[in-house]
This record gives C-alpha cells, structure tokens and sequence, in this order.
C-alpha cells in the first residue's frame, strides 16, 4: 500500500478590526512602546472588543475563508480539531460551536488544549488521523481570545498577549508533501510558572478567586523565557540533524510569536536567516494557538511547492515541539 502523506492545501484567518496599540497601552499601564518594542518585539495586537464574542467567532470567520479559498464544501469536512486556550465555554466545545456555524454536518469536532503548542500538536494529530486513511480532510484551527484572561492592569503580561483565529485543512496525498515528521515534548513541571489559578475544577470561580485576581494569566516571565529558547532550540536542531536540514535547506522557520529574542535566539540556532523566518509578532502578539496559522496566513503567498517548513512552539505545560513540513502548493 501507497504511503499516505497528510497536506495542507490551503490557509484561512481573522484577527479582529480592533488595534490596541503600545501608545494605548502605555495610558493603561506603566510601559513605553519603547520598552515593549525592546523586550518582546510587540507594536500592536488585535483585540475582539465586542461583547458576546469569543473565540469561535474568530474560528468560524477563518474557517469559512478557508472553506471559499480550498473550494472544499462544508459536508466534505471529516474532523474540524481546534486547538484554544479560551474555548467560548467550558463545555460544549468551540469546535462544536464552530462546526454548526460553518455547516460542516458530516464532521465530528473538538478542542485540543496545549496552550501556545496547541496549533503544531493538533496538526501532528491530524496528520496521524489522515495517515490512517479513514479520514480524508481535516480542518485544524488555531484560535485564541487572548484579552478574555489579561489583566491590563499587569504591565508584565498586558504587551504581549493579542487575538486571532487561523485555520488549515489537511488532505492526503501520496507524495512527498505534508507533515514528515515531529518532535513534541510536554513537561507538567511547567505548572507553577505559566497558568491561571481558578475557573477550573481545582479551584472553581467564587468570589475569593475574583477578589484575588485568579483568573488573570500568571506567568513568570524569566523563567519562561530560558526554558522557550533552551527546549525550542533542542528540538529544532535534533529534527533538522535527522533530515539533513540546514540554513541552505530550510526554506521557513515558523515560530510561535511570545518573543521576538526568543524568536532570534531560535534561528540563529538554526543559522536560518531572519528573512527566512515568518514574523508577524509586532502586528498581532501573542495570540496563542492562533500564532503558526497566522504566519502561514501572512506568508502564503511567499511560499513555494515543496518548500521545507521547520515549526516550534513552546508554551504552559510545559509544551513544546518542532514540526518538519514540505509545503505543498504555490499560491495563485
Ligand atoms: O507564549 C507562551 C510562552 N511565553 C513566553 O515565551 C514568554 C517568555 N518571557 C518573555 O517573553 C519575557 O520574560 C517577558 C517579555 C515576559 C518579560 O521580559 P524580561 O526581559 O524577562 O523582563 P523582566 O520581567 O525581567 O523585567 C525587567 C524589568 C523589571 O524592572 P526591574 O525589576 O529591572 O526594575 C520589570 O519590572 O522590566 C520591568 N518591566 C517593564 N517595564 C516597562 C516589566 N514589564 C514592563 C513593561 N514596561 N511592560
């Protein structure tokens, strides 16, 4: 039997209308665009301001501009797999929202929570679904409202974070195109130094959680920071050394957008140019799961057939990984 390849064949996205810049920024917090621009690489980010909105909203409107640019038909759909930190509700699943909204009524659908590496672990998955053979297109998305867990009286968290929603869809191929190969890695010591204290079943919202400011992002910024750049760097020079892949071979990095000296740091490791590498960090921040997607929504048209794609993602858990991938179309 013919192995079975998992591709994508095309790329949908939203990031809302709404443009927090670093001069707003700095009338809401002690900061400067200045100390921003230095420490993360951040100048704007994309904030969903409309009440009642959340995440799927931004999920479906990517989904629905992949589903017009592919020509795929929403029954067509097998699986619609979204990987979020901040799903609508805690249950149903935005995926499930999703999936109605966009009419893929043929499809089964879910959320996928690995923080930051949440978009390149759902595209590993979805590739393993595709490879089986009994699924033929897979929809995975990347989406995050961000600003639904910033405290933007924290100077320490309120730069960098943005929100945003990309989407691919995956399809088999017998070539050589698609997802070749992964290395993803999850630490559970990570817990202390990234994460929310309440809303979960550890300790449920009430009104000593809201008194306390509990259901902010707490991160530890330095700690983070030196753990990103040492496991990100380990598992993109361990992948690209077993496929013989170099600063002459690598046609794109594509990073997860937390920091742009993580983001250097990175692809020096790899000696990959930085025109080589997707940025998009000072336009949109960090929006979580939503950051590769984006990228590939940026770049799209600067992409070749059978380019080597390396992605990594670092993020809570601790999550991280790399992902070896040929692109497979030349855009029109
Ligand atoms: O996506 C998930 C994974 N997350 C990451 O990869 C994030 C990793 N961490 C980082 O990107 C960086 O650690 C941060 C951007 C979060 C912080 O940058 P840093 O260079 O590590 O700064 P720091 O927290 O060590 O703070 C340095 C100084 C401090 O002042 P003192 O103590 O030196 O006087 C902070 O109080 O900068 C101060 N500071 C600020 N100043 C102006 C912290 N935030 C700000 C701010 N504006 N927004």
């Amino acid at each position: 039997m013919e192995k079975i390849n998992a591709v994508i064949t095309g790329v949908g996205g939203y990031v809302p209308d709404y443009v927090l810049t670093n001069e707003e920024l700095s009338r809401m917090v002690d900061t400067s665009d200045e100390w921003i621009m230095t420490r993360i690489g951040v100048k704007e980010r994309r904030i969903l301001k409309e009440e009642g909105l959340g995440t799927s909203y931004m999920a479906r409107k990517a989904v629905k501009q992949l589903l017009q640019k592919t020509g795929v038909k929403p029954e067509e759909i097998d699986c619609i797999l979204l990987a979020t930190t901040t799903p609508d509700y805690k249950f149903p699943s935005t995926a499930s929202i999703v999936s109605e909204k966009v009419g893929a009524v043929n499809a089964f659908a879910m959320d996928i929570s690995a923080a930051c590496c949440g978009f390149i672990y759902t595209l590993d998955l979805a590739s393993t679904m595709i490879q089986s053979g009994r699924y033929k297109k897979v929809v995975v998305v990347g989406a995050d409202k961000m600003s639904s867990m910033v405290d933007y009286s924290d100077r320490a968290t309120a730069p960098i974070f943005g929100d945003g929603a990309a989407a691919v869809m995956l399809e088999a191929t017998t070539e050589e195109f698609g997802v070749l190969d992964s290395i993803l890695r999850t630490d559970g010591k990570g817990l202390p130094y990234l994460h929310m204290k309440a809303g979960g079943s550890v300790c449920p919202p009430s009104y000593f959680s809201i008194d306390n400011q509990m259901h902010y992002i707490h991160q530890e910024g330095k700690t983070v920071f030196k753990y990103a750049v040492s496991n990100m760097s380990a598992v993109v020079t361990d992948l690209a050394q077993k496929h013989g892949l170099n600063g002459d071979n690598i046609h794109w990095v594509v990073p997860h957008q937390a920091n742009l000296r993580i983001i250097d740091a990175v692809a020096q490791r790899l000696e990959v140019p930085m025109d080589r590498v997707m940025i998009n960090i000072g336009r949109y921040g960090n929006t979580s799961a939503g950051t590769i997607p984006l990228c590939f929504w940026d770049y799209e048209k600067q992409m070749k057939k059978g380019d080597n794609l390396i992605l990594t993602a670092f993020g809570a858990g601790f999550t991280w990984g790399a992902v070896y991938l040929k692109w497979g179309y030349d855009s029109k």
